[in-house]
């Protein structure tokens, strides 16, 4: 039988981590959507496509050659042969992405793709049909309402900030968070204009990590899964 697990949360609610994690010790693939999110951000910046032109970027985003890797233990992003891994990461590409995000006609294609990797998961695929465990901002709403097990991973903004501010700076202290502030809390309210993700949907089981370390965390979203 196979498994798809559908992990939503804001930035820093540690659903990259979690859900890799997650997949890793249930033998499932894992998909990040938001890292297709980036590349597409990367591909617009590399053919010279106006991130204002809304047109354009959803052009863009339909001929996209991107391949997506869905090993957890090395999970790849492939963009017309180049490994952009590393390139999709920069604070350029997290400023910029909300284009592609708040562009309807761009999240219905990487929505697609998203359902064609998860089905192709379900039946075959990396995980020998085992299943899946995908995450981003609509994936227990929009991408894979039907998902076995759909999971909302949140946090207090004050402890989404501290991990951003690890994560990109090495520290927490006051310059870290103020510097990350900026960074987390406007891409989250831009992404909300089109995404809802801080409430629930009907069904889906909400973890709060705010006082849970990253084992904590994964066990929690593992004893949703075995529930
Ligand atoms: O970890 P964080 O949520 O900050 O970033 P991410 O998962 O790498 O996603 C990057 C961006 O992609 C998010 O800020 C959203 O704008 C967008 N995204 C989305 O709109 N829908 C998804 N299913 C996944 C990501």
């Amino acid at each position: 039988v196979s498994t798809v697990v559908a992990v939503d949360g804001p930035s820093g609610s540690g659903k990259s981590s979690v859900s890799r994690e997650v997949a890793r010790r249930l033998g499932l693939a894992f998909l990040d959507t938001g890292a297709m999110y980036r590349a597409a951000t990367w591909w617009c910046l590399d053919q010279g496509v106006p991130l204002t032109d809304q047109v354009a970027v959803a052009q863009a985003v339909r001929d996209l050659p991107l391949v997506v890797g869905v090993d957890p233990d090395g999970p790849t992003v492939v963009v017309d042969g180049r490994d952009v891994g590393v390139a999709i990461r920069t604070t350029e590409i997290s400023s910029r992405v909300s284009a592609v995000a708040t562009n309807l006609e761009a999240r219905a294609e990487l929505g697609r793709r998203q359902r064609a990797v998860i089905e192709a998961e379900r039946t075959g695929g990396w995980s020998d049909g085992r299943g899946v465990v995908a995450e981003g901002r609509d994936i227990t709403t929009v991408v894979a309402p039907d998902a076995d097990v759909r999971v909302l991973l949140t946090a207090s903004e004050e402890a989404r900030l501290a991990r951003r501010a690890r994560e990109l700076h090495g520290t927490a202290d006051a310059a870290a968070l103020s510097a990350t502030r900026d960074q987390v809390v406007r891409r989250d309210a831009d992404d909300s204009t089109v995404v809802q993700f801080q409430v629930a949907a009907d069904g889906v089981v909400t973890v709060d990590s705010s006082d849970l370390d990253l084992e904590q965390t994964v066990e929690a979203v593992l004893d949703v899964v075995e529930r």
